[in-house]
């Protein structure tokens, strides 16, 4: 139905999540959406893809884990022991999930890129990696190390995930949460390249 992903797709997205959304992770989504789409134009990538990979990447992010469970029922989502351990990790794909059966998406790279924003995974694609790092960068986040991310991102887009992924693995390490085997492999591959 939103295939190829226009215009006028990315404006019905964006006025059918609103009301859904909390007004927080909404401006949240707005600013992913603002730095993928400034990655997009500097990398040479679908701005439509990445402007509905944005939106569309957190809508289950306030899910209660029974929410989550009910979605991953509905629509047959494969998980893992990590996942359902780390429930909130599964917003991701619950998230691609609703993209397809409830908002049309069809575009495989705009559906993956939702899945996989959480842990991001071996063999991510262009729009796929715009989208995990505009999570970390996006103009609502403030870090210590957000402005070097920022400017790594417009030089190297590979470099700059290979930082976030890093930058992940401590955070998971040292709160003690369990580490995604997809966020491992796709750092190993980043760092082999
Ligand atoms: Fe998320
Ligand atoms: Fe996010």
């Amino acid at each position: 139905m939103h295939n190829p992903i226009d215009r006028d797709t990315i404006k019905l997205i964006e006025k059918s999540i609103e009301p859904h959304m909390k007004k927080k992770r909404f401006q949240h989504t707005l600013g992913v959406m603002e730095a993928a789409g400034t990655l997009a134009k500097q990398y040479g990538a679908d701005i439509y893809k990445t402007s509905a990979a944005a939106l569309l990447h957190d809508y289950a992010k306030d899910f209660s884990k029974e929410e989550l469970l009910i979605y991953v029922e509905k629509y047959s989502i494969e998980t893992d022991h990590i996942l359902e351990l780390a429930h909130q990790l599964l917003h991701g794909k619950v998230a691609a999930s609703i993209a397809a059966h409830e908002f049309g998406i069809e575009d495989e790279e705009v559906l993956l890129a939702i899945e996989y924003h959480t842990t991001g995974r071996k063999g991510m694609s262009m729009v796929e990696k715009i989208i995990y790092l505009s999570d970390f960068i996006e103009p609502g986040r403030e870090y210590p190390g957000v402005e070097t991310l920022r400017k790594l991102a417009l030089e190297d887009l590979d470099k700059a995930v290979l930082q976030a992924l890093t930058n992940t693995m401590i955070y998971v390490l040292r709160t003690g949460k369990l580490l995604h085997h997809n966020t491992l492999e796709a750092r190993n591959e980043m760092l082999m390249k």
